[in-house]
């Protein structure tokens, strides 16, 4: 199933940098090439801007050849991850900041009995996610364009997000001499708005699903506590890196199912001042 979706998107696997922009070249044309490589200059050095997902959402072809080629390896094995939980997700499902829907579509094919909607605060992705939903002939999953931060209070089985919160909160702390309770305090403060909004969206005992590009344990550490003060019971058993490929080096990103029920602080603690406890160790 996983191979076949990549074929029918037409996500190209196994191209060096160079390759992509080869293909985007003749796709986009060189002028929006240069324009793209300074708005990921912009991005490099600290800019979230929403620029990035407007521009290269100007054509389908340029959306999946970019998005696509860049993150193969994350999808290949995210989508792994979401077939291995096929038996969680639930009847309603919600993509949060789901640009050109390549996440959505996936969703919607693997649980063909639910209903999926992918949200984005970015006209630009919301449309080229109508045309792949369109290319694939799916008919249970829709696109609104919506901020995630201002959604109504909804009840939905899943809520699913992928890489968006890098997008809403500057991961890197202020200053990283505050030692680990601090730290941990700074980002359980930080990310409370989102775990909020996540869980006002959640039908009770509903399943939260995350995999987001936070680079620092102790960051995560304080995204679970975050979510576990919203009142969601984080899956501490469930908690892994996720491993890929991206540019030609190694990420990997934490993948964090919780569901809104009410849970313990305690298994949040051991996992993370464990992790801490080796990383510390490794580090002397
Ligand atoms: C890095 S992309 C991730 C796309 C997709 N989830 C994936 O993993 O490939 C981040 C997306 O989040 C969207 N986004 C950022 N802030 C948002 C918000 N407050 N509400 C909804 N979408 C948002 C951006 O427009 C962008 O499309």
């Amino acid at each position: 199933m996983i191979s076949e979706y990549m074929l029918e998107v037409g996500i190209p696997e196994n191209l060096s940098v160079d390759e992509i922009y080869d293909r985007l070249e003749i796709i986009i044309g060189i002028p929006d090439c240069m324009k793209l490589e300074r708005i990921l200059d912009a991005r490099y050095n600290g800019s979230r801007s929403a620029s990035l997902y407007k521009h290269i959402n100007k054509t389908l072809d340029g959306s999946i050849t970019f998005f696509g080629g860049f993150d193969a390896s994350f999808l290949r094995n995210l989508f792994g991850e979401i077939e291995a939980r096929k038996n969680q997700f639930g009847e309603r499902i919600l993509d949060v900041g789901c640009n050109n829907g390549m996440i959505t579509c996936f969703l919607a094919k693997c649980f063909p009995e639910s209903h999926v909607i992918g949200i984005d605060s970015e006209w630009e992705g919301i449309n080229i996610a109508r045309q792949l939903a369109e290319k694939l002939g799916l008919s249970n999953v829709e696109f609104q364009q919506k901020n995630f931060l201002k959604v109504k209070r909804s009840h939905y089985d899943t809520i699913f997000m992928s890489k968006v919160v890098q997008e809403i909160e500057i991961i890197e702390p202020k200053d990283w001499s505050i030692g680990r309770e601090g730290l941990v305090k700074e980002f359980r403060r930080k990310f409370s708005n989102i775990a909020k909004r996540i869980s006002m969206n959640l039908a009770p005992d509903g399943t939260f699903f995350s995999i987001e590009r936070i680079p620092y344990n102790i960051a995560t550490y304080g995204y679970c506590l975050a979510l576990h003060d919203a009142g969601l019971s984080v899956m501490m058993d469930e908690y892994k890196r996720i491993c890929f490929m991206a540019m030609g080096e190694t990420e990997r990103m934490p993948l964090v199912i919780a569901k809104k029920e009410n849970g313990e602080e305690g298994p949040i603690r051991d996992v993370f001042e464990k992790i801490l406890d080796e990383e510390e160790k490794a580090a002397k």
